[in-house]
């Protein structure tokens, strides 16, 4: 224990947590689920991560000013798709502020009335397992039900300093 006195702990600014956050390199995913009407709704994910194999459990988490926050809090499940390199526009589109970033593709269902979208690496479909306010966001934990991976080991999308890159 240091026999110094406790110093006051300085604030850190959120622009300087977002510039240092901004060098730890991620993968690209889209969530997707369904709102109590039925509509489709989806956002690009950086958050995501593993947290256990057994239960299967996955993490990401929702800016509470998200426009899809009311349906994941309400959804019973949720699919998480992992992003190809040839992905970057679908991920900019689920960024977008366009009106049906669904439009024109080929969505299959998955449990619980989830659009599922083609082309991903890998698609997790999950049960929400567990909801956890911290801060400004939201955490929703997954527990995978289901996991469909595509056939060819092609690179994953990636994003690192504000900008995407080819991982793989
Ligand atoms: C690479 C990338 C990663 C992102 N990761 C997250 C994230 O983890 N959580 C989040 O709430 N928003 C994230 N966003 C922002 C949302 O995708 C964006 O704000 C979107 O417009 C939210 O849509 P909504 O307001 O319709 O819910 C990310 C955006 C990009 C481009």
């Amino acid at each position: 224990m240091s026999q110094h006195p406790p110093q006051a702990v300085q604030a850190v600014a959120p622009q300087a947590l977002k510039h240092a956050l901004a060098q730890f390199a991620t993968g690209v995913t889209i969530v997707t689920t369904c709102d109590s009407e039925g509509q489709q709704v989806g956002l690009t994910v950086n958050s995501f991560n593993a947290v256990s194999l057994t239960p299967p459990l996955v993490l990401w988490s929702i800016d509470k000013h998200s426009r899809s926050l009311q349906a994941f809090e309400h959804s019973q499940h949720f699919a998480v798709h992992i992003l190809a390199s040839d992905q970057q526009a679908l991920a900019l589109r689920f960024a977008s502020r366009i009106d049906d970033r669904f439009a024109g593709m080929e969505i299959q269902t998955g449990l619980g009335g989830v659009p599922l979208l083609p082309g991903a690496l890998a698609t997790l479909q999950c049960r929400t397992h567990q909801r956890v306010a911290a801060g400004d966001h939201i955490i929703l934990i997954g527990w995978v039900e289901h996991i469909e991976q595509a056939a060819t080991l092609s690179p994953a999308l990636g994003y690192h300093r504000s900008a995407f890159a080819a991982i793989g």
